[in-house]
């Protein structure tokens, strides 16, 4: 059979020098099918030889896989595991290195059951940076995302006030990315208040909004795949003396790792140096989770920015800084912009102004 030409064939060709060493790779993660293929459909399966590229999707994806993953080969199955074991046995494959995080350990034990002959290897942990440095077309995806996201924000500012409840500016924040453009959002909105925003992945609830609250936001619009991922703090009426002094230490810790973001240097450093700054003032075991992720067809990807990741920044990655500090209990604050990592530095692509704000 004939195929077009495959749109993708510098992320196949990425993905094939990157392990030559097995027969066959077996790719099961949605967002990587589609990064290779095109093929948005919700499951399925690409085996990538080295000359071949097959795409497995049940009956109710080929034709969507046929007119979205041009240039690659579809291949119908009933159940997933038997469609990649007949492929394999079609292939007279021996070696498969295969995507193991998208693969249940029931499918892994029924695919080894069904070919015995065959050696099934995890693909190195390194896979998962496949996706990291993005080209100009996700970058204005998720620049467009972020712009949605921001514009939203900005509407829904006017309900940040006493007596509305986080669910209410949630809802409206979400309604208006996705009138506005959005295809989703990029997880369920944050709204948090008061003694709500000390919990770093709070559910926006009933609680109503009092003077003197941190209002803690993070969201995030979809923009043809791609996400923006933002927080911004609010504090309601005048913000007291230790508010102050937090929100311009997370600041600052943010600032900081911002102003260090540079093509080679290691996620580990930009994660020291936002801790620092937070420890410095006795607020570091506040500061509970990871200084920033990438961002692109997931929410959260490769590189991680945390403590113990040496992997280096590179020119075209887009990364989260998100330091910030929680007071259980009280109130919390995170600042967080979605930037792009350049040679020089990085350009932040989540444009809502990180200066305190007491609305
Ligand atoms: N909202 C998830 C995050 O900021 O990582
Ligand atoms: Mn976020
Ligand atoms: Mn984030």
């Amino acid at each position: 059979m004939r195929h077009d030409p495959l749109p993708c064939a510098d992320r196949v060709g990425r993905l094939h020098s990157g392990f030559p060493e097995t027969d066959a790779l077996l790719i099961l993660s949605e967002k990587n099918i589609r990064y290779l293929t095109g093929f948005t459909g919700g499951d399925g399966a690409l085996m990538a030889g080295p000359d071949w590229l097959k795409l497995l999707v049940d009956g109710r994806y080929v034709t969507q896989a046929r007119a979205e993953a041009r240039g690659v080969e579809v291949f119908e199955f009933r159940n997933r595991v038997d469609g990649i074991a007949a492929v394999v046995r079609e292939r007279a494959i021996g070696e498969i290195g295969f995507e193991s995080p998208a693969f249940t350990v029931e499918e892994y034990f029924k695919l080894q059951e069904r070919l015995p002959e065959a050696t099934l290897r995890p693909l190195p942990k390194d896979f998962e940076f496949l996706r990291a440095v993005k080209d100009e077309s996700e970058i204005d995806r998720i620049r467009e995302a972020a712009r949605i996201a921001g514009e939203a924000l900005a509407a829904v500012r006017e309900m940040i006030r006493p007596g509305v409840r986080e669910k209410e500016i949630a809802l409206e924040l979400e309604y208006r990315m996705r009138r506005d453009g959005a295809e989703q959002v990029s997880f369920e909105t944050i709204v948090a208040a008061g003694a709500n925003s000390a919990l770093p992945h709070a559910t926006p609830g009933r609680r109503a909004i009092a003077d003197g609250d941190c209002v803690l936001i993070d969201y995030g619009a979809v923009c043809d795949g791609y996400h923006s991922d933002e927080t911004c703090t609010f504090i309601v009426g005048r913000a007291s003396e230790r508010q102050r002094e937090v929100y311009r230490l997370v600041l600052e810790a943010h600032d900081r790792a911002i102003r260090a973001i540079r093509a080679g240097v290691s996620c580990a450093e930009i994660d020291r140096i936002a801790r620092l700054c937070l420890v410095e003032a006795g607020l570091g075991v506040l500061f509970s989770h990871g200084a920033g992720h990438g961002v692109g067809l997931d929410v959260h990807e490769a590189p991680r920015l945390a403590a113990g990741r040496e992997e280096i920044l590179r020119a075209g990655m887009v990364v989260t800084v998100e330091p910030g500090v929680y007071l259980p209990g009280v109130w919390g604050i995170r600042i967080e912009d979605t930037v792009l990592v350049t040679e020089e530095g990085c350009e932040i692509l989540t444009r809502t102004s990180k200066d305190l704000t007491m609305i």
